[in-house]
């Protein structure tokens, strides 16, 4: 299908490229399978507003909503939210309590949508650390969801992919120290199989609100070869539109996976 100019929307390269014409819905015919986001700019969304950060926190759980929703509706078969990284620790404790709050509230209000849309959801990340009760909502929403065949929701929770690879490379270690392994053998389909993410689809594109240019720790191994979007826009103004833009985008990407383009 023949596509009109997109216009430009910023000079930086990577970041809003391209506005999609509302008409132009062929991306919805090339869509990702694995949708990953790095949802931030919470208290810089806040503190444009002339609040407190966790107000930014508050007003992003409906950005994850609108997002979610949107995403099981359009046929995504797989949807990862960093909610949390393992190096967030840092921050003051009442942020980080607020947090939990916010996660553990989130667990219980979301389950209407989770059922209502088939979604399945899942948690990556270490459990030490996270509060009980939070943890406990976490598990009841993963086990009632268990049986949904819709779009996987993988939350990331206190998540850092070294971390994740540290311990797959120690899994692997205990194998073979226990015989049960050949190290020779160990190759990269192995060495994902022993991910936190084993089974999944790698994510094909890579959504970062707020403008930043890094991965901040998130899926290293697994975002290889993930087509990259950045947004300005803060994660509490992330909308179904800006969704549609990512993936209008995505389907314009040539992905050779070091190869060559078809001629
Ligand atoms: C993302 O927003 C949410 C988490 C990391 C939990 P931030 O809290 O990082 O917001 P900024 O980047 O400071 O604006
Ligand atoms: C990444 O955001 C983590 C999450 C979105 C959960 P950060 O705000 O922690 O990232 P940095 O510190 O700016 O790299
Ligand atoms: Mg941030």
């Amino acid at each position: 299908m023949a596509m009109s100019e997109p216009s430009r929307r910023s000079d930086s390269p990577g970041v809003e490229r391209v506005a999609c014409s509302p008409e132009d819905t062929s991306w919805r015919e090339r869509l990702p399978r694995h949708v990953a986001i790095i949802m931030d700019g919470n208290g810089r969304w806040a503190q444009a507003q002339g609040q407190p950060r966790i107000e930014g926190h508050q007003r992003g759980v409906t950005s994850v909503r609108r997002t979610t929703e949107h995403a099981a509706r359009l046929g995504i078969e797989q949807l990862t939210l960093y909610c949390l990284s393992s190096e967030n620790w840092r921050r003051p404790a009442a942020e980080l309590e607020f947090l939990m709050c916010l996660l553990e509230k989130y667990m219980i209000e979301e389950r209407e949508l989770i059922m209502r849309e088939n979604i399945r959801v899942r948690m990556i990340g270490r459990r030490d650390g996270l509060p009980a009760s939070t943890l406990s909502e976490l598990d009841q929403t993963v086990e009632m969801s268990a049986g949904n065949t819709g779009m996987t929701l993988c939350l990331a929770i206190n998540y850092g992919a070294r971390d994740e690879i540290a311990t797959a490379a120690r899994r692997l270690a205990e194998e073979a120290r226990a015989g049960s392994l050949d190290p020779g053998g160990i190759d990269e389909d192995m060495f994902a199989s022993r991910l936190a993410t084993a089974g999944m689809p790698d994510p094909d594109l890579l959504i970062r609100t707020a403008g930043e240019m890094r991965v901040s720790n998130f899926l290293l191994w697994q975002i290889s070869y993930a087509e990259i979007w950045v947004t300005q826009a803060c994660w509490p103004d992330f909308n179904e539109t800006l969704l549609e833009e990512a993936l209008a985008d995505f389907a314009r990407r040539d992905r050779r996976f070091g190869g060559l383009s078809p001629s």
